[in-house]
């Protein structure tokens, strides 16, 4: 093989490989796609209403969940009415450049122990994912740390009850009882941690 036919397959290789990653995206067409999400993540104790529980902080969130509950949203298999039809005419380019423009390059890390969750034994668990040890974990578990209690207590019913379905919580929320579910999300939002977009 010569040295030139050996470069060329290489270059063809690489661009013949294909591209898992999202384009690169920007931050001010995020800024602009990104104003109306701040109707209700950008305003403090903004409530859904039917069931009633407070909207999600995003400020911190893991970068690759956020794009991930976008993605679910997208296709449907996540449910909610309202945050399905804000992300079904996102593109994959648009999801992008909402996440730049959310910045979220540093999530904030739950620093939860095992020590920590003591009080409830169902938690103890939760630690390996979310807690100190979550690095490395795919797909990158959300953070906890500071989220509204509410809308924990919501999101893990839906999990435990199969409203929420297609990934790993469904075997962990399946084991947690009413009382396990109200304390570990009152824990989980008595952290520093997540915040409301400003
Ligand atoms: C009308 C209010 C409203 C608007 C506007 C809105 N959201 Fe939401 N969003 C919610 C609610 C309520 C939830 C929780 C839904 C659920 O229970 O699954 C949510 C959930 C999310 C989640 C999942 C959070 C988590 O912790 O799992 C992400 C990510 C998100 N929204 C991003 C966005 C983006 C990006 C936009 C703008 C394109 C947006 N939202 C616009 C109300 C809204
Ligand atoms: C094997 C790792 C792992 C373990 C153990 C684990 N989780 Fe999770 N958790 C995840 C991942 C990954 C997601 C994102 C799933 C999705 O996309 O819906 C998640 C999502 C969540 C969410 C939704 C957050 C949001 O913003 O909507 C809550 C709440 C949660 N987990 C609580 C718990 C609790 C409580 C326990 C212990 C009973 C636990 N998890 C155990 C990996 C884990």
């Amino acid at each position: 093989m010569t040295r030139r036919f050996a470069v060329g397959i290489l270059v063809a290789a690489i661009v013949a490989w294909p591209r898992t990653g999202l384009a690169e995206g920007s931050i001010e067409q995020g800024r602009q796609l990104g104003f109306t999400c701040l109707g209700c993540h950008g305003i403090e104790g903004q409530r859904n209403a039917y069931p009633s529980y407070r909207v999600p902080k995003l400020g911190g969130q893991s970068r690759s969940y956020v794009e991930a509950a976008l993605r679910a949203y997208r296709e449907g298999s996540r449910p909610h009415p309202t945050m399905q039809a804000q992300a079904s005419s996102l593109t994959d380019l648009n999801i992008a450049d909402i996440l730049n423009w959310l910045d979220l390059n540093e999530p904030v890390n739950d620093s939860a122990t095992a020590e920590m969750v003591a009080g409830s034994a169902a938690a103890g668990v939760c630690v390996t994912c979310h807690g100190a040890d979550g690095e490395g974990v795919a797909p990158k578990p959300p953070t906890l740390a500071g989220q509204h209690s509410d809308y924990l207590q919501h999101t893990l019913h839906q999990y435990k009850d199969g409203t929420r379905s297609g990934n790993v919580m469904t075997a962990f929320a399946a084991t947690l009882s009413d009382a396990d579910i109200e304390a570990i999300a009152d824990f989980y939002a008595s952290m520093d941690g997540l915040e409301t977009l400003e």
